[in-house]
């Protein structure tokens, strides 16, 4: 992505205008891929930017790049970085990566304590998610909110998500959680201290045993100096 060509900002109600050909997009490119999505009203596209849980992309020169926005789940213990989309002529410059990081640091801001998943086929998301260090998991560690597994309906795998009790479909799961996150985290500090603490006693070791040393030199270049 050539730096400065393109903004990549939390969405405002100044963008409201742009909201109707992202939904288009969003059917289109849907359609190109034959795979369904969670089909999406511009009145919805529109909301997710009055409550500041959208992130969208512009070129410098006004014309809309790309977008991706937020959805909440299971009360707020889940959170989705949902309906991304990047504008024909701007792909595969980067956006798509700049726009999941900065919905992805949105979403840790406003939800801190939640977890942040996706379900996709998409490699390029696959990519990017491992990146942020999303991990693949099976569905049964996603939110059970009926409301997420409805928006499924009107993809046209539908029928096999159902036939698989909900357990699998060809979507690849994928999940961030922020305590396993954390406790990766205290491993890794602990692994620094412990590795400090060696590296003191090494340290210390060494000290004494140069002090042991010295007079032995000290003694040595005495006498040669005689
Ligand atoms: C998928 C999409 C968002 C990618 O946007 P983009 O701006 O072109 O992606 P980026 O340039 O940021 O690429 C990110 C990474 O994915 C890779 N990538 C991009 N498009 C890809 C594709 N179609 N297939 C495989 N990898 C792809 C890039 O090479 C890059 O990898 P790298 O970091 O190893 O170099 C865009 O093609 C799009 O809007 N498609 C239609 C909607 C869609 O599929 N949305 C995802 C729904 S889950």
């Amino acid at each position: 992505m050539k730096e400065n060509e393109f903004v990549v900002i939390t969405a405002t109600e100044v963008h409201l205008q742009h909201a109707n050909t992202i939904c288009n997009e969003m059917a289109e490119s849907a359609k190109a891929r034959g795979t369904g999505i969670a089909r999406r009203t511009s009145e919805y596209v529109a909301q997710k930017m009055l409550d500041g849980k959208a992130v969208i992309a512009l070129h410098k020169d006004g014309r809309w790049a790309g977008f991706c926005y937020i959805e909440t789940w299971s009360h707020g213990k889940f959170v989705a970085n949902s309906g991304l989309i990047v504008s024909p002529e701007f792909r595969n410059c980067g956006l798509a990566k700049a726009i999941k990081y900065k919905i992805f640091e949105l979403s840790r801001q406003n939800f801190p304590n939640s977890k942040v998943f996706g379900l996709t086929t998409g490699l390029a998301v696959m990519k990017i998610n491992s990146e942020l260090g999303y991990e693949p998991v099976t569905y049964s560690e996603l939110t059970p909110d009926e409301e997420f597994w409805k928006g499924c309906k009107s993809c046209v795998n539908y029928d096999i998500l159902i036939g698989k009790d909900r357990k699998n479909c060809l979507c690849t799961a994928m999940l961030w959680d922020p305590v396993e996150k954390s406790k990766e985290i205290n491993e890794k500090m602990k692994k620094l201290s412990h590795k400090s603490s060696l590296l003191d006693r090494i340290e210390d070791k060494l000290k004494k045993s140069a002090k042991s040393i010295l007079p032995f030199f000290a003694v040595n270049s005495k006498i040669l100096q005689d």
